[in-house]
C-alpha cells in the first residue's frame, strides 16, 4: 500500500475524512501523541487497527471525538462527576471511560460494557475530526510495543506502506499519552496517568480520585512490570539523581563493551561521559520523552535514564507521575 501524506488543506482534509468513511487508516497529530484512526463503526476498519499494530485484541481503544454532545450517542449514563469533566476540563488530553452504548461494538471496547471517549485539545486533531464526521478510534500511531510517536516523521517510520495516509501535522505538544479517567463508576480513578493529574481532578471533584498501579509503588504486581513502550537498546531507571551511582555504571557498561548514555536532568555533570538532557521541569520532560527514546536507541546501545521526582524538585509538576509511569514501562522496571 503506497502511503499519502496530507497537509492541513481544506482539500486533504476532506481526502482524509472520505479514507476513515471507506474504511481507512489515516495517521493524525493531537496534543498527546499521534494516532492511528479509524471510523468506530466499522467493525472492518476496526479490527485492521489491532492487526496493523500488533496490538493484542484485549486492550481497548479510545473513541475520539471533535464536539461534545457526541458523548451522549456513545456513553448510555453520564454521571454527575462525568457532567463536571466534561464541562470543565475537555477539551484536554483526558480520556473518560463510561458506560457504554450499543453502537459501539465489542471490537472497539474489548468486549468491556464501557467506552473510553477522548475529545482532543489539539486543533489540527478535531479539524481532522469533524472532516471524518464519524466518532474514530485511535490507538497511539506506533507499532504494538514501541515508544509513541510525537512526529508525523515517527509514524511514517512505523506506519508507512501499512496505511492509508498520514496528515502531517505539528509536533506533539504534551508528548504523554492522555490521563485515562475511569467514570463508570461512583469512585472516579485514574487508569493510566497524563498530563492532566489526580491531584488537579481530586480538587476539581471535591474527593480523592484513586489512582491505579502507582508508578512509585515497587509493589511487585504482575500487571503493570510488562514491557512497554520500549526502546530497542537495554534501559535502565534511577531515581535518585545520585550522580557518583550514575557514573559508575556507565564506567561498568563502557568496561563491558558498551556505548552508553546518561538521560539526565543536568548532563554538565558528568564530564566527558555521553550524556543527554531530560528537560528543565515535568513538562519538557514530558514533551521530549518518546522522541528522545526514539533518537537515543539508533545512537547509543545502552540507556541509563535517571528522573527523580520529589516535592519541589525541577520534576515535581502535574505530568511527572505520567512521566516516571512511561519511564518504568521503558526499562521493564529495571531500577538500578
Ligand atoms: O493520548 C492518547 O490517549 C492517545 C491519542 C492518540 O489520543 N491514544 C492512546 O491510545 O494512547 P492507546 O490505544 O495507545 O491507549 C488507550 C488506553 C489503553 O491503556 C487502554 O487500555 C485504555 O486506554 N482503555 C481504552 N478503553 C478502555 C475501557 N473501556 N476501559 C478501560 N481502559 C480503556
Ligand atoms: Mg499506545
Amino acid at each position: 500500500m503506497k502511503t499519502r501524506y496530507l497537509q492541513f488543506t481544506d482539500r486533504d482534509l476532506a481526502i482524509a475524512g472520505e479514507l476513515i468513511r471507506a474504511g481507512e487508516l489515516v495517521g493524525f497529530p493531537t496534543e498527546t501523541v499521534y494516532g492511528l484512526g479509524a471510523n468506530a463503526f466499522d467493525v472492518n476498519a476496526v479490527k485492521e487497527t489491532y492487526a496493523v499494530k500488533g496490538r493484542p485484541v484485549d486492550n481497548p481503544l479510545i473513541v475520539h471525538i471533535f464536539d461534545k454532545a457526541q458523548i451522549y450517542d456513545i456513553a448510555s449514563e453520564v454521571n454527575s462527576y462525568a457532567q463536571t469533566v466534561i464541562e470543565r476540563v475537555m477539551p484536554a488530553p483526558i480520556t473518560i471511560v463510561l458506560p457504554k452504548r450499543d453502537i459501539i461494538g465489542g471490537v472497539v471496547t474489548a468486549g468491556l460494557p464501557s467506552v473510553a471517549i477522548r475529545m482532543p485539545q489539539s486543533l489540527e486533531a478535531r479539524s481532522f475530526l469533524r472532516a471524518a464526521a464519524v466518532p474514530v478510534t485511535a490507538p497511539s500511531a506506533n507499532l504494538s510495543g514501541r515508544p509513541s510517536p510525537t512526529t508525523w516523521q515517527r509514524v511514517g517510520e512505523d506506519m508507512d506502506g501499512r496505511i492509508a495516509a498520514i496528515l502531517c501535522g505539528e509536533p506533539c505538544g504534551v508528548g504523554i499519552e492522555s490521563t485515562v479517567l475511569d467514570l463508570s463508576s461512583d469512585e472516579p480513578t485514574v487508569l493510566r496517568p497524563g498530563a492532566v493529574s489526580a491531584e488537579y481532578l481530586s480538587e476539581l471533584l471535591g474527593r480523592t480520585v484513586n489512582i491505579l498501579s502507582d508508578p512509585t509503588s515497587k509493589v511487585n504486581s504482575p500487571g503493570i512490570r510488562y514491557k512497554h513502550y520500549a526502546p530497542k537498546v537495554p534501559m535502565v531507571l534511577e531515581l535518585d539523581d545520585d550522580c557518583d551511582k550514575l557514573c559508575a555504571f556507565y564506567d561498568g557498561k563502557v568496561a563491558e563493551g558498551y556505548r552508553p548514555v546518561l538521560w539526565v536532568s543536568r548532563p554538565h555533570r558528568f564530564g566527558g561521559r555521553n550524556a543527554v538532557s531530560m528537560g528543565v521541569n515535568d513538562r519538557e520532560a514530558a514533551a521530549k520523552l518518546f522522541e528522545t527514546m526514539r533518537t537515543l536507541e539508533t545512537e547509543y546501545d545502552f540507556i541509563i535514564a535517571s528522573f527523580c521526582w520529589r516535592k519541589n524538585s525541577i520534576y515535581d509538576g502535574p505530568a511527572s507521575r505520567g512521566v516516571l509511569d512511561r519511564l518504568m514501562r521503558a526499562c521493564g522496571h529495571n531500577i538500578i
